[in-house]
């Protein structure tokens, strides 16, 4: 091809490419997008503030109210993600975590035949703790962060409801049902304390609410 040939390819090469940009810089101007007030999406962090230690007990709402609502058979579906470590018949046998058949009011680290990690042993003070209500919403909200070394390597559950309906369910895994807790009560002196009634359960109860003088 001769030089003119080649003039009239990059002519063409560089016309084009003064387009695109033309085009670009018009396009940015039109759809020009502010850079948003709060960067990202807000996600709802169940993470405590800072510090960790005490700090779950004031994350979950009192469990007594989420049990108001709560739906076994929902819970069952929940249990799913349970079992792949658990199993919950009675007699059944200690899988990675121990079987959790009877589990509510049950000794915390006491089921026959599993050996537990020292972080839950401590936790159980020798047997005096229990699985009430109130433990295992704080516990499945953040395993790790309630029961410090605890080997459940397990998230947590972070929803409310879930955490509520598998509660329920595990309720049923018993010959002798333990009797739920009276909603509106606190579940314990530490709950902080709720607007009494009025206030719809599905309030995004989170944030403000209750901050504690403690902190
Ligand atoms: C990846 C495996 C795994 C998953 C998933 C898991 N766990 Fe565990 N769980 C364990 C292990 C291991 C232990 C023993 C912890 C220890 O000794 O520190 C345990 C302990 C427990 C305990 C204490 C039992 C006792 O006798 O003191 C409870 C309660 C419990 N799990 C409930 C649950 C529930 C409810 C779920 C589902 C929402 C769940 N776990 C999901 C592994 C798991």
């Amino acid at each position: 091809m001769d030089s003119n040939e080649v003039n009239k390819l990059l002519a063409g090469f560089l016309g084009t490419c003064f387009i695109v940009f033309s085009v670009g810089i018009v396009s940015d101007a039109l759809f020009a997008s502010p850079a948003p007030e709060k960067p990202g999406f807000a996600i709802e962090a169940t993470e405590p503030a800072e510090g960790g230690a005490a700090g779950p007990a004031a994350e979950a709402k009192p469990i007594a109210d989420l049990l108001a609502t709560a739906n076994a058979e929902a819970g069952a579906a929940v249990f799913k993600k349970c079992q792949a470590c658990h199993t919950g018949e009675k007699g059944g046998p200690n899988k990675v975590g121990p079987d959790l058949w009877d589990l509510v009011d049950r000794p915390v680290a006491e089921h026959e035949g599993f050996a537990y990690s020292a972080g839950m042993k401590d936790f159980s003070k020798g047997g005096a703790e229990k699985w009430t209500y109130d433990n295992l919403n704080h516990f499945l909200l953040s395993p790790k962060k309630f029961v410090k070394g605890t080997a459940m390597g397990f998230a947590g559950l972070a929803k409310d409801e879930d955490r509520a309906n598998v509660i329920a369910y595990l309720r049923t895994l018993s010959d002798n049902p333990k009797p739920l807790p009276a909603p509106g009560a606190a579940a314990d002196a530490s709950a902080p304390a709720k607007p009494a009634e009025g206030a719809a359960p599905a309030a995004p109860a989170k944030p403000a609410e209750g901050a504690a003088p403690a902190k």
